[in-house]
């Protein structure tokens, strides 16, 4: 999310090597599956010797890699960038279309506002559904996802049919009502919340054509008014429990008494997302701080717990100006200041099971979440690697203290609910470390956690309620590393000879880093986030880092229990044609290994994820729209990138003003669909098209060949794209 409302400048969906449900490698074109044996450790960049920081990637680069070992290849050449001015709409700077490469098709399969569950309405292209019929209806601005496939009659996962779990980010109030006017009432609130959320919906192909079911009994929404239950070591506390409303179409009515701590209503900013081994969806909750407000002041900031909280977590009394805090109580931090503490969470969603009830799990911490990428290692325990997007945050590790049992799903059904998570330090020699954040911690104050005052509690179990309600301050007070806003974690597949934990973590871009007034985390837990300006370090090391890079480590012994790795940089973002001024750590050209040199730049590096096959993808997310530092690189794309060389080509580039974000592919790889969001986002209520009528422009009608596309106004999608040779996709 960059857009209007998401802090400018400021996923994953991947099976990693283990049983599940998305583990089916063996059973699908066998002769297709071949893969890198071993990746280029920092033992054999020591080895190299004397290198410097700038120099390592290119080492990795350089690195032989024996055809034998087998990364399956990229076998499309990349797409031209879309720098073009179209004609229609006018205002629109680059190609106002998804393109892809030459012998692949993209067609739109899910479009904001369509129905996708028994009852629901059709798409008004002008805005006038109601906020009862969106609830029924794809959300808007989607996000990350993930396709859990039905089991065929063969007892094997079928790539023709199953679910999709979509993430719907946030909202563009210009274009979501007739009015365009943010907060206007009740009824434009509700609709706003109802575009909020998570859509769950069956996704078929018949005749060679996706469709969604839309009447399937899988379809669902979650919304930002959905029951959710709490769990894990924050439940009940009373920092979760918040004065308590009756929902209504007209309303939120307080019904005088507090919630219990166990019991939120509705998830909201979900972002990127991940997925379990045992079959459930992971919703991140991102920039959840913007969708509360207050009518009157806030409490202080100054002192206090819950300003403590506000001011570390960014909330404002005007948000990013939903404005739902005037019509629903619940969001006014003013008067019902605890509901903050109920978003922020990563919550787990079973699919499978549309009566199920979305479960936080607060083990897993509380930050602007955006991605959460399992690992489970040879010994059965299980990880998450989650990244908290902000300039100058951190990455965390989450590591559960049973272990992933395989052979029965219900027993893992509470396995996010008791671990350890731990916060990254990466230092100059290219180790790093996982920082526990447990009770007893001692942090860069020298006290440990449950003597500051911070996190202090009546026992160790409320001490570790805190500290995952403020894992922020828990990560300043220890000294972790501040990154250059981590956006999306992937693991790389273990398969085909390749043992290693590998993980990698998009890290978007920073223009606050190496700026002046230098500014480090604070022991105290007030590090100003956005407002911080961290010197370069080794693994954020250029200032005004507005291309990003992608960094990514090893745990040390091959264990998801490890408390150190070792990393390095994969790459570093750029514009190979830039005229910019170079920076004393900054030329802005980056790294990008392509051929031709220049093919693939790109820059903002989001999205990221690895296939079943070992290709890494990446999704970018800068302005989309061939303005300032981007008019060479014109429109976001999604590229496809070989771990071992770093070589990388441009599969995909996209809309005028959208985002590339979300990804998902059919067991069989051959189905892949991904997600645009916010195509023409400077769009105006008083003319919604105005830069971009995607994809209305670009298609006819729906993947299902039937149903006719509406213009009005741009909408955020789901394409799906297939091989026309019925291949497997980057093949
Ligand atoms: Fe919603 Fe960090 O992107
Ligand atoms: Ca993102
Ligand atoms: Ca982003």
């Amino acid at each position: 999310m960059k857009g209007i409302k998401h802090p400018r400048n400021d996923e994953t969906i991947n099976p990693s090597g283990n049983a599940s449900i998305y583990d089916i490698i063996d059973r699908i074109d066998s002769s297709r599956r071949t893969f890198v044996k071993g990746s280029v450790g920092t033992t054999a960049l020591a080895a190299a010797g004397g290198l410097t920081l700038s120099g390592l990637v290119n080492t990795v680069q350089a690195a032989p890699v024996p055809a034998s070992l087998g990364f399956p290849g990229i076998g499309f050449e990349s797409v031209p960038a879309s720098v073009s001015i179209t004609a229609s709409p006018a205002a629109a700077a680059v190609a106002d279309k998804v393109t892809v490469p030459a012998g692949y098709s993209a067609e739109l399969f899910v479009a904001w506002g369509d129905p996708i569950m028994p009852g629901g309405a059709a798409f008004a292209p002008d805005a006038s559904n109601t906020a009862a019929e969106q609830a029924r209806q794809f959300g808007a601005h989607n996000d990350g996802m993930a396709f859990f496939p039905f089991t065929g009659a063969d007892g094997k996962p079928t790539s023709d049919r199953g679910i999709l779990a979509i993430n719907n980010e946030y909202t563009p109030e210009e274009i979501l009502t007739p009015a365009g006017v943010a907060g206007a009432s009740i009824a434009a609130v509700r609709k706003s919340q109802a575009a909020h959320g998570v859509s769950v919906l069956e996704a078929r192909r018949r005749n060679g054509k996706w469709a969604v079911v839309k009447t399937s009994p899988y379809g669902r929404r979650l919304t930002a008014n959905t029951k959710t239950r709490i769990s894990g070591p924050a439940a009940g506390h009373a920092l979760m429990k918040a004065n308590e409303y009756l929902i209504g179409d007209n309303g939120s009515f307080p019904t005088g008494k507090q919630t219990d701590g166990f019991t939120a209503y509705g998830t909201i900013n979900n972002c990127a997302n991940g997925v379990t081994p045992w079959g459930t969806y992971l919703t991140c909750e991102e920039n959840f701080n913007g969708n509360f407000g207050a009518n009157a002041a806030l409490p202080t900031t100054a002192s206090g717990e819950i300003g403590k909280l506000f001011n570390r977590y960014g909330f404002t009394a005007a948000g990013f100006a939903y404005n739902w805090h005037k019509h629903d109580p619940r969001f006014d931090l003013a008067v019902n200041p605890n509901e903050a503490n109920l978003f922020g969470w990563v919550v787990e969603v079973d699919p499978y099971d549309p009566k199920s009830v979305p479960v936080k799990r607060t083990a897993l911490g509380r930050i602007k979440h955006e991605s959460a990428q399992y690992v489970v290692d040879a010994n059965g325990h299980l990880a998450l690697y989650m990244g908290d997007d902000e300039r100058n945050e951190y990455i965390y590790k989450f590591v559960s203290a049973g272990k992933y049992n395989p052979n029965n799903r219900g027993a893992n059904r509470e396995l996010l609910d008791s671990g350890t998570l731990y916060v990254a330090r990466f230092s100059a020699d290219m180790t790093g470390q996982w920082v526990a954040m447990l009770p007893g911690t001692v942090g860069a104050d020298g006290k440990a956690l449950r003597d500051n005052a911070n996190f202090a509690g009546a026992d160790d179990a409320e001490v570790l309620a805190k500290i995952l309600i403020k894992t922020r301050m828990a990560a300043d007070a220890v000294g972790a590393t501040m990154m250059d806003r981590p956006e999306w974690t992937g693991a790389r597949p273990r398969i085909g000879g390749f043992k290693q934990i590998e993980i990698y973590c998009t890290l978007t871009n920073n223009n606050r880093r190496g700026t002046n007034a230098p500014s480090v985390n604070k022991a105290d837990g007030s590090t100003t986030a956005g407002a911080a300006r961290p010197p370069v370090d080794a693994a954020n090391p250029r200032e005004d880092n507005i291309y990003g890079h992608i960094i990514r480590w090893q745990e040390d012994g091959d264990t998801v229990l490890a408390t150190s790795f070792a990393w390095n940089l994969f790459l570093q973002a750029g514009d190979t044609k830039t005229a910019k001024t170079p920076k004393p750590t900054n030329n802005y050209k980056g790294n990008i290994v392509a051929d031709p040199f220049g093919s693939a730049d790109f820059g903002a590096p989001d999205g990221l994820w690895f296939d079943h096959f070992g290709r890494l993808w990446v999704q970018t997310d800068q302005i989309g729209d061939a303005s300032g530092d981007w008019k060479n690189i014109g429109a976001n794309c999604m590229v496809c990138a070989d771990p071992n060389t770093g070589m990388s080509r441009r599969f995909m580039t996209s809309p005028n003003g959208c985002e590339v974000t979300g990804i998902a592919m059919s067991p069989d790889g051959k189905t892949m669909w991904v997600g645009v969001q916010h195509p023409g986002e400077t769009a105006t209520a008083a003319n919604p098209e105005l830069t971009s009528r995607w994809p209305a422009n670009q298609w006819g009608v729906e993947s299902d060949g039937l149903t006719s596309l509406p213009f009005g106004r741009p909408r955020s999608s789901v394409v799906v794209i297939t091989k026309d040779d019925g291949g497997i996709i980057g093949s």
